[in-house]
């Protein structure tokens, strides 16, 4: 039996420090899901200052808990055995990790036709995310279970305490992202229940943001312009503000808190996360975009004021928590 399900999603573009929150809290919980996406996802974590990236497989594995691939998400199989072959490398019990065998897999067509059709005209990770799922709908595509040993396939259900980590994030979402420049999947926290339980034992929905934001590829709110301001420019490198996937540069702009409050009241947001204060800090300067104009403080604390006030104000969320780039966050 489920006791309850705590979600951790993606309030803006992706990239927000989401693998860093799973990681940091995940070993208060029996399982650790993915619902969305593939190996177009990228997170990082550090573990005794070790650096560790995945793309497919959730973050519990680097907390020794069962890692469960959902059947919402996509899988290339060479990429998903060069990744537990690493894990297995560094130490990393790999015998946790299980794939639905509802998953659905990318071929080397799918990449294929991305490389050639939509990574230019969207910016995609060239993953190929899109015509995977789309050939899942049209009811043409391989499942886990066609293709993957068993010792793989997820054949149990969940129970106890249950964390599901997000990919890619609400703006980025299929139905209520910036449609066209979006990926393909559900990114939305409701969709964590595609794992296969109700919405009824969901207790936290846990969201995160960084103090500024980022796109990696194409999106019309992120005018080409702003590769020409210089403090933004400064919060890329600070940042390193370079995809985990694709390594591009991934363009900055200052912190929307319209679009913010509009994906925290969309998604249910209950604890917010702020991540990535320490660049703002670094590069000294401190802005907002509100009511689409842009408001500057002196120091981190008066930003840190004016955004909680606004939250607060106009959304339901119970906690706010702004963090630093490595640091971790306990539940
Ligand atoms: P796709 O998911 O590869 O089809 O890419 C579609 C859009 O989503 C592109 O703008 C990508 O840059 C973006 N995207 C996909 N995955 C991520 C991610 O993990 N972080 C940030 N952006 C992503």
């Amino acid at each position: 039996m489920i006791n309850y399900v705590d979600v951790i999603y993606g309030l803006a573009w992706g990239d927000e420090g989401k693998g860093k929150i799973s990681n940091a809290i995940a070993k208060d919980y029996d399982y650790v899901c993915r619902w969305n996406g593939g190996p177009n996802a990228g997170h990082t974590v550090y573990i005794n200052n070790t650096k560790y990236k995945t793309h497919i497989i959730p973050c519990g594995i680097f907390q020794d808990k069962p890692s469960i691939i959902g059947p919402g998400c996509v899988l290339h199989l060479e990429k998903f055995y060069s990744e537990l072959k690493y894990l297995n490398e560094n130490g990393f019990n790999i015998g946790l990790v299980k794939v639905s065998p509802k998953a659905h897999i990318i071929t080397d067509d799918h990449v294929a036709y991305d490389l050639d059709n939509l990574k230019n005209k969207f910016g995609t990770t060239g993953q190929g995310i899109a015509p995977c799922y789309s050939d899942k709908m049209l009811r043409k595509g391989i499942r886990a279970e066609q293709v993957l040993p068993k010792e793989f396939l997820w054949n149990e259900k969940l129970h106890g305490a249950v964390l599901c980590e997000g990919a890619q994030s609400v703006w980025l979402d299929i139905d209520h992202g910036t449609y066209p420049y979006v990926t393909s999947s559900s990114t939305m926290p409701y969709a964590a229940c595609s794992l296969g339980f109700s919405p009824r034992l969901v207790r936290k929905l846990i969201g995160v943001a960084k103090i500024y934001d980022t796109k990696s590829g194409v999106d019309p709110l992120f005018p080409e312009t702003l590769w020409e301001d210089e403090s933004l420019s400064a919060i890329i490198t600070e940042g390193a503000e370079f995809g985990s996937t694709t390594g591009r540069k991934r363009l900055v702009n200052w912190l929307n808190l319209d679009k913010l409050i509009q994906s925290i009241r969309l998604s249910g947001c209950t604890d917010l996360i702020i991540n990535k204060c320490d660049v703002l800090e670094t590069v000294g300067k401190f802005k907002v975009i509100f009511d689409d104009q842009a408001v500057n403080f002196y120091n981190l604390d008066t930003m840190k004021e004016f955004i909680t006030t606004l939250i607060t104000e106009n959304t339901s969320v119970e906690t706010i928590v702004f963090s630093a780039s490595k640091e971790q966050i306990l539940s």
